[in-house]
């Protein structure tokens, strides 16, 4: 885990400008209450109104505050950097209702909850063993909790990680030793492709975040249904762009496009920790289609 620390203490992640400003409207989508209200019956009771922002990164709480006002935001980050410039964020843009807290979120002790809505977003891929972060997550969550978690999948990292991998074996620690690199590389070469394509690749950060990174794992189809089924957490949607409504067209889909070498998105879904197991539980209660009203990524 110090060498996931070191990596986000010396390149802050993601990198948006301390001014850098959201719509209110644009954030809804991470609101507790109406999140809780399409997939849960029962009302959420109003001392419930928690949430915590697990491997914050330097941005999330900001959106996260602004979709809550009236929510107990608890944003958990192993890192100090990050944390200290996602308080800067929300102090500058007057969101008051975030505490920062720093920790692993593998220790049970730091920020336990309960919590209604968890969010993970792009964090337990970095975790030696995913599977305990999501169970470590789950042990925070309130009966009927809400858990969003984004994960890599194998098809849309495949090209990064090769290139990780190589870099890796080059011993290319840092983004100055990348930028060397890169400007020595043919321009054709499969490598300088890869590294020229990355998203935010003009930036440090996103350089860094992309193939410098210490710790990664991916999944493929069958590897996140094993995970999931492990989790003891009900699947209630995907929520990624263009993910089909019902979880079971999606898993085929997801497979379909793997088997053809065409799954170019990470997954990105939305679990519940029933408070009473039932193997029949509806998947949700709304009939859109998660392209018109996901949750996605700001
Ligand atoms: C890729 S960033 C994602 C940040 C944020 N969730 C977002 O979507 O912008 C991953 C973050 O998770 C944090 N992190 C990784 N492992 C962690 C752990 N075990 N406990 C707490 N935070 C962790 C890192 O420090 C980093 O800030």
């Amino acid at each position: 885990m110090d060498a996931v620390r070191h990596h986000y203490e010396r390149y802050t992640y993601p990198r948006y400008p301390l001014l850098a400003s959201v719509r209110s409207g644009s954030a809804q989508h991470l609101n507790l209450q109406r999140l809780w209200a399409r997939y849960n019956t029962d009302p959420l009771p109003r001392q419930q109104q928690t949430i915590l922002i697990a491997g914050c990164g330097s941005f999330a709480p900001y959106p996260f505050s602004l979709a809550n006002p009236r929510a107990k935001i608890t944003a958990l980050d192993l890192s100090t950097t990050n944390l200290k410039r996602a308080r800067l964020h929300c102090l500058l843009h007057l969101r008051l209702n975030v505490t920062c807290r720093r920790g692993d979120l593998l220790d049970p002790d730091v920020a336990s909850g309960p919590f209604s809505l968890i969010d993970a977003y792009g964090v337990l891929h970095h975790l030696p063993d995913p599977g305990a972060g999501l169970q470590a997550l789950r042990g925070r969550l309130a009966d009927n909790g809400l858990l969003r978690v984004m994960l890599y999948s194998h098809g849309a990292r495949k090209g990064t990680e090769a290139a990780r991998r190589a870099l890796r074996r080059l011993k290319v620690r840092d983004v100055t030793a990348l930028r060397g690199l890169y400007d020595r590389l043919p321009s054709g070469s499969r490598l300088a492709r890869r590294l020229a394509e990355a998203p935010d690749g003009d930036a440090n950060h996103g350089l860094a975040d992309a193939f410098l990174h210490p710790q990664v794992t991916t999944f493929r189809v069958t590897a996140l249904k094993a995970l999931l089924a492990e989790s003891g957490m009900e699947l209630l949607a995907f929520l990624h762009t263009g993910a089909l409504t019902r979880p079971a067209d999606e898993w085929q889909r997801l497979q379909q496009l793997e088997a053809n070498g065409a799954l170019d998105i990470n997954y990105l879904f939305l679990l519940r920790k029933n408070a009473v197991q039932n193997p029949h539980i509806p998947a949700a209660k709304s009939g859109k289609t998660a392209g018109r009203d996901r949750l996605d990524r700001l």
